[in-house]
């Protein structure tokens, strides 16, 4: 721009007696160039190297992993976020979502606390072939099954299953580090006493922290158990928790618990709004979601022609991304639960099934995108995989 004309601009001669006067004191903001986007890549970036720098097994279905920075310093994340995983087995090149178990509070490692799942690739892959020393790629923190200081209040119901009391641990784990104003109490379900995980720590941050109750809730118990057994009941979250109704309730485990839990806490008129889920992954039986067409079986097969790539024979009860996966193809993905958007696909010709309350944007729906993590193919397909991993 001519010097004339920017003379003329508002603020001008402001702008330059300050650039001036930064240069004199040796505070040349020219040099901040670019400085930003640094911090942004820091503070979130896409991928990090982690190194296993610690291996506890907590259960004999499941191990804890201390994951350290190949180099640098980990990001801060939130307590509840989760980082995806990176793997390839035999070829397939995937990922998974595995929530933080430590605390933000402690910012030299990430433990990341892995249940075995009766044929799961990777779970199965980590538990048995991960040893210290290794290195995996993952994502950056995400998620947002976090606290909101500002809607949550502090009465906390935490209602875990299985590996689901992951996220809760990090959150239990902070506000006893920090001395938070906020009452918790975590009802956890599991099959037998073998199954709980983290229970001596969890019982011993009740025994120190007034404001955490803990009431581990066992199914089938063995003899001589004397805690909490059966489901966890409305009547049983009433009388550990007293009134419901002012509490934020999070769920977080298997989906059936879920489902179970939800009608529970609908039953005691607890608002939706103070009701907050924890997707733990596609459902595993996707046939028994609301709305699946009766006359399709899950283990029906259709084509899927991918355009400029293969046509795929696809099974109608596997998400579409474990399809392309298992193809050789490695679709950006990060989430697995339909919530991250990273897995959108278009779907030219064919029909698919998504479970109810997945997030899509309206727009996407009417030009036919999907998120190919939790779409299910009910006939022959053609689909454009836009973003390449
Ligand atoms: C935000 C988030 C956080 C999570 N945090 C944790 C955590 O902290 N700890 C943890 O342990 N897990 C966590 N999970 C779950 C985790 O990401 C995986 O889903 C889980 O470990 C299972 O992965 P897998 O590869 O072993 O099983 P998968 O291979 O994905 O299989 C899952 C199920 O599908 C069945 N299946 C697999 N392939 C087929 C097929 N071709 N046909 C039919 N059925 C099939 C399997 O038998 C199994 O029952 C989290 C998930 C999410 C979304
Ligand atoms: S991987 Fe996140 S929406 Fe599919």
């Amino acid at each position: 721009m001519k010097p004339e004309i920017a003379a003329q601009l508002e603020g001008y001669q402001d702008m330059l007696q300050l650039a001036q006067a930064a240069e004199i004191l040796g505070e040349d903001f020219r040099t901040e160039k670019g400085a930003v986007a640094t911090y942004l890549e820091r503070l979130h970036p896409a991928r990090l190297s982690l190194r296993v720098s610690r291996i506890r097994t907590e259960t004999p279905s499941t191990k804890t992993f201390r994951m350290v920075p190949v180099d640098g310093v980990l990001p801060p994340f939130q307590a509840g976020q989760y980082v995806s995983l990176h793997v390839e087995i035999d070829g397939i090149r995937t990922n998974r979502p595995l929530s933080i178990a430590s605390p933000p509070t402690q910012s030299g490692y990430y433990d990341l606390t892995v249940k075995r799942v009766p044929g799961g690739l990777v779970s199965n892959y980590l538990l048995d072939n991960l040893q210290a020393g290794d290195r995996l790629v993952s994502s950056g923190p995400d998620g947002c099954f976090v606290y909101n200081p500002l809607l949550h209040g502090n009465r906390l119901v935490f209602i875990a299953g299985g590996s689901g009391i992951t996220p809760f641990m990090s959150m239990i784990r902070e506000t006893c580090d920090r001395g938070l104003d906020r009452q918790i109490t975590l009802i956890y379900g599991n099959r037998s006493e073998d199954d709980v995980i983290y229970h001596a720590a969890l019982t011993g941050l009740a025994e120190a922290h007034p404001n955490f109750t803990y009431v581990p809730v066992i199914e089938k118990p063995g003899p001589g158990y004397t805690g909490e057994t059966g489901f966890m009941t409305g009547e049983l979250m009433e009388r550990v928790t007293g009134d419901l109704s002012g509490a934020m309730v999070y769920l977080c485990g298997p989906s059936a618990m879920y489902d179970f839990c939800l009608g529970e806490l609908q039953a005691r008129q607890v608002l939706a709004r103070r009701i907050r889920r924890e997707m733990f992954g596609p459902p595993v039986h996707v046939s028994q979601c609301p709305g699946w067409p009766a006359d399709i079986s899950e283990d029906q097969s259709f084509a899927v022609s991918i355009v400029g790539g293969p046509v795929v024979t696809a099974r109608a009860g596997t998400p579409l991304l474990t399809t392309f996966e298992q193809a050789g193809l490695a679709p950006p993905s990060q989430c697995r639960s339909g919530e991250c958007s990273l897995c959108r696909t278009r779907v030219l010709k064919g029909r698919v099934f998504q479970p109810a309350g997945v997030p899509l944007r309206q727009s996407d729906r009417e030009q036919g995108y999907v998120h190919c993590c939790v779409s299910y193919p009910l006939e022959d397909l053609e689909v454009l995989i836009e973003a390449k991993g």
